[in-house]
């Protein structure tokens, strides 16, 4: 498949597919550089491979938390998802229609958690990359200095909302309307709207961190920014929104 970020496949033709995997998990060891594609299987969601391999962010994310992380939590996500959406109404939904139809209604708050941290977990992974950090590509460095005045207001910006985010939730930067910005969300919740379109996330919730970081928070946080953010993943989703 021709690359193409994540949010293009969101919200291109293949979003269904991306998240309509035949099998289940594949692990894949290569590079997060090219995403594979899928085939379709009827009304389930599954697990997309993980872009590299577990220890692929290690010194700073441990291959043991990336192993619990993508193959019991995000899995689970996705299990507990086509569980609670089998025969329902959400059945044959992608997962951007889930989300936005199940937000906000208290009768399917599960659905909304299960499917939001499917998505969100899946955009996390790409979102980060071996090797990454350093300089964000052109365009997307010109946005951020409009916003920020620099990448490195952006990066404090950012590590200050991963840290002080109360309890779980995600950090992101996000392009809302025509200008960039750093957000927080709770729990489940992702920033996806009509305006309002992610272009990066770190998850904050204590799955995360804590078997390489116990409450150090902020170390965690640090070397997610300094060393693993794929800001070309960043940099098309902008060119994508
Ligand atoms: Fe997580």
């Amino acid at each position: 498949m021709k690359e193409k970020s994540m949010y293009l496949k969101l919200n291109g033709i293949n979003r269904r597919q991306f998240f309509s995997v035949a099998g289940g998990a594949v692990v894949a060891a290569g590079a997060i550089s090219t995403l594979p594609s899928f085939s379709r299987a009827a009304s389930t969601h599954a697990l997309p491979p993980l872009p590299y391999a577990e220890n692929a962010l290690e010194p700073v994310i441990s291959a043991k938390t990336i192993g619990f992380h993508y193959g019991k939590h995000h899995k689970g996500y996705v299990d507990n998802l086509n569980k609670l959406i089998a025969g329902t109404q959400y059945a044959d939904m992608t997962l951007e229609e889930i989300i936005a139809a199940a937000r906000d209604k208290p009768e399917a708050t599960s659905i909304f958690n299960n499917a939001a941290q499917t998505w969100n977990h899946t955009f996390y992974w790409n979102s980060l990359r071996s090797e990454g950090g350093g300089e964000a590509p052109a365009a997307l460095k010109q946005k951020i200095e409009e916003a920020f005045g620099s990448q490195q207001n952006c990066e404090k910006e950012l590590a200050s909302a991963a840290v002080t985010q109360f309890g779980s939730g995600w950090a992101w930067l996000v392009k809302d309307g025509d200008k960039l910005k750093v957000v927080k969300t709770s729990d489940a919740d992702v920033p996806l709207s009509s305006t309002t379109k992610p272009l990066l996330t770190i998850d904050v919730w204590e799955h995360a961190y804590y078997l390489d970081y116990q409450n150090r928070r902020a170390d965690y946080v640090n070397g997610v920014i300094g060393k693993l953010i794929n800001w070309d993943f960043a940099a098309k989703n902008l060119e994508a929104a």
